[in-house]
């Protein structure tokens, strides 16, 4: 549909940027941080690991100030739960706390709106040790994880997330489980334990600080069928079901979605439930729901001959198929990263249109960018028209979504600065602020605002008018 004219974005919308713990902060054993299982990560030859990333943990005041220089209204950062509780369930490590506390204070004072992340897939190392997320304790740590956070941060911090992307752990499960990569029936038993600690960190906040609002920040992308054959429009419609739906279903209904929970009895990958689950999980309601969104997906229905699933280029955003559910298929409307991701900002649009239908709740963009291989110039200059152009296109798509009624409070791009990517270390860069680092040497870890920093403080500044 076109419109005489779209609808500003309204006043007070978080215009933010998004980063990680373990992708940013380095410092992976410093002030008595324990181990996650990301410290455990072995990169192929000439990739990074994560253990000096982007090193904001010696460079946080440095880093608000170039947040406040851009004008952001939000950063949304996790806490590394291992710096916190060094082994996830034992005695707090206060200096960690302290980081965090740090960092909340020094948001505030820029009028910056804290966005806390729970849980950004690094699991302290211990609890991964003993069965992590399979293991009911694991629920236990985290409530406790979260009413540590809430008692010390919680008088700051306002807007929480659960779970960053628990449908990726799920999906694409690699990067979180070093040495051994969990069977189906497991990671769905690790996935319904998620959303039970999820609840329960929901409820607790809503006891300790009624003011607050907390949700889930999934990765969500609408679908496509392949072609308008009715079987292909089966396939997208299964594969949105339980690709994403399930993840917020279970979430905002507290029931598990239908046919996501069809295709789990399918695969014999049903969880086990216990006792009072399910009322909990129907008792626990999210305030408003994150979404990251990079790149829709575009699948045809899977013939069931042992060919459904294929290898292609790619990672968490790329569809690999699985046999006898769905094949992936190429989208000729669309172009790609030069890491293989689909450019569909349109696809924003509809992804967002199909949430607020569904579950009707506020909903903040969490993660949204282009990953690209940026050059810092001999004048110490970089530039990124490709990434302003992506960015410029999604914001559109934005604006025309909330003009079609969406309640979008806020949009964090990933990332702020750059860090190190989930398969692809530092060379898929991010950020508004250039790292001067490369993959194995340290470089001077210098802060140099892009093109990208400039164009996207006029945006913040007229509210979105100027793009
Ligand atoms: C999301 C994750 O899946 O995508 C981030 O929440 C990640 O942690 C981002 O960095 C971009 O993916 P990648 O693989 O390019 O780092």
């Amino acid at each position: 549909m076109f419109y005489k004219q779209a609808k500003a974005f309204p006043d007070g919308f978080l215009w933010g940027a998004s980063t990680s713990s373990y992708q940013v902060e380095g410092a992976w054993n410093a002030d008595g941080k324990g181990p996650s299982v990301q410290d455990l990560h072995e990169p192929p030859a000439g990739i990074t690991d994560f253990k000096v990333a982007s090193d904001h943990y010696h460079h946080m005041e440095e880093d608000v100030e170039l947040m406040a220089e851009l004008g952001l209204k939000a950063y949304r950062f996790s806490v590394s739960w291992s710096r916190v509780i060094p082994d996830g369930a034992g005695k707090v490590n206060e200096a960690g706390l302290a980081f965090y506390g740090r960092l909340v204070d020094a948001l505030v004072a820029h009028d910056i709106v804290p966005v806390a992340t729970m849980f950004h897939f690094d699991l302290p190392l211990a609890l991964h040790e003993n069965g992590g997320w399979a293991e009911r304790a694991t629920i236990d740590a985290f409530e406790r994880y979260a009413r540590v956070l809430f008692e010390r941060l919680g008088d700051r911090v306002k807007h929480w997330l659960t779970i960053n992307e628990q449908n990726v752990m799920v999906i694409h499960p690699g990067a979180m489980n070093p040495g051994r990569v969990p069977d189906q029936p497991e990671l769905y038993q690790q996935s319904h334990n998620m959303f039970v600690a999820s609840a329960k960190a929901t409820l607790l906040l809503h006891e300790m600080w009624p003011d607050a609002k907390i949700g889930p920040a999934p990765n969500i992308t609408a679908i496509y069928p392949a072609s308008c054959d009715p079987r292909d429009v089966i396939a997208a419609d299964n594969w949105e079901a339980i690709r994403c739906w399930n993840y917020l279903d279970v979430a905002c209904f507290g029931h598990y979605n239908p046919l996501a929970w069809a295709y789990m009895e399918e695969k014999g990958c049903a969880p086990r439930i216990e006792p009072g689950d399910m009322e909990l999980l129907a008792k626990a309601k999210p305030d408003y729901l994150g979404c990251n969104y990079y790149a829709t997906a575009t699948v045809a229905a899977a013939k069931n001959d042992g060919h459904d699933r294929a290898p292609r280029a790619g990672d968490q955003q790329v569809m690999l198929g699985e046999e006898g559910v769905y094949r992936g298929a190429e989208n000729s409307s669309l172009t790609k990263t030069e890491y293989g991701w689909i450019i569909d900002a349109v696809g924003l649009r509809t992804t967002l249109r199909r949430i607020a239908g569904r579950y009707g709740l506020p909903i903040l963009i969490t993660e949204n960018g282009l990953g690209a291989k940026d050059v810092l110039e001999a004048d110490g200059t970089v530039h990124d028209p490709y990434r302003i152009d992506y960015l410029r296109r999604h914001f559109e798509q934005a604006q025309l979504a909330i003009t079609d009624g969406v309640d979008l409070i806020g949009y964090c791009p990933w990332s702020f600065m750059d860090l190190v990517s989930t398969h692809q270390g530092y060379g898929k860069r991010y950020g508004f602020v250039y790292i001067d680092r490369g993959e194995e040497e340290l470089g001077s870890l210098a802060r140099i605002p892009k093109d990208s920093f400039r164009w996207y403080k006029g945006v913040i500044r007229s509210n979105g008018a100027e793009m």
